[in-house]
């Protein structure tokens, strides 16, 4: 595998949008088995999408967040073993949108639930725009990776990781590339300081954060940049297709 590039559809979609994004993608995808490519629709598209996996096996399937506890009654939550059982391979765990409301212990558990039900997390960290104005980036990292830590001896040395700024989202606004790379480099060197048992090949982390058509090549040719968590540029077909068409 090169690259992950992973679609963040967020609360965007209807049953029409689904079924006519897949029949484009898998009609005008060139480079199909060089990256990995990740959807995460809402939970209501995931059925239908995993239909659409089946069928073409050009992408994997991702979750945008689960409950930490698959026993309990939950009135409209969504449990780790039902993500599984409809398809999905990836969860989203920890985006900063839905990281508000929710503590670093419940995040914990969520990874946990995640990987106990055989997916891949992928884990988002990042700096809020007063932590990055008081220098406080790799530090509010250093605290978020501790729950990664906390759930090593259950990863099957794979570790995706997502760095994405929370200024970044949305907002047309990214880091300069030099940022990026030292950023990325920081959480490799952290998480093989505290677990010597991995090697730098485990740790794939993402950048995330307004990555659109015009800034993913670049993106994607920076050091230590294993691939992009895309949100709005994603529901645009083609523009997403572009991307995961670049010759890098
Ligand atoms: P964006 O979102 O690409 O629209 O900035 C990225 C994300 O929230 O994952």
């Amino acid at each position: 595998m090169n690259k992950i590039i992973a679609a963040n559809w967020k609360m965007h979609g209807n049953n029409n949008f689904v079924s006519d994004y897949f029949e484009f993608f898998t009609k005008n995808l060139k480079n199909k088995c060089n990256n990995e490519i990740i959807i995460f629709p809402s939970y209501l598209h995931l059925d239908k999408a995993n239909i659409f996996k089946k069928k073409y096996n050009s992408f994997k399937l991702g979750a945008q967040s689960c409950h930490f506890n698959n026993k309990i009654a939950q009135t409209s939550s969504i449990s780790a073993d039902m993500l599984s059982d409809i398809g999905c391979d990836y969860v989203l765990v920890g985006h900063s949108e839905w990281r508000n409301n929710n503590d670093e212990k419940t995040i914990s558990h969520i990874l946990q639930n995640v990987l106990e039900n055989n997916m891949v997390p992928i884990y988002c960290v990042g700096e809020n725009l007063s932590e990055k104005e008081n220098s406080k980036t790799e530090s509010v990292i250093e605290t978020q990776l501790k729950n990664i830590i906390d759930n090593s001896d259950l990863f099957n040395n794979k570790i995706v990781i997502a760095y994405e700024p929370v200024w970044a989202i949305g907002s047309g606004l990214t880091p300069e590339i030099s940022v990026i790379s030292f950023i990325h480099s920081y959480i490799k060197s952290k998480l093989l300081q505290k677990l010597p048992s991995l090697q730098e090949k485990d740790i794939m982390v993402l950048y995330g954060g307004s990555v659109n058509l015009k800034n993913t090549k670049e993106i994607l040719k920076t050091n230590n940049v294993d691939g992009v968590l895309i949100g709005g540029a994603s529901i645009n077909i083609e523009e997403f297709t572009n991307i995961c068409n670049e010759k890098l």
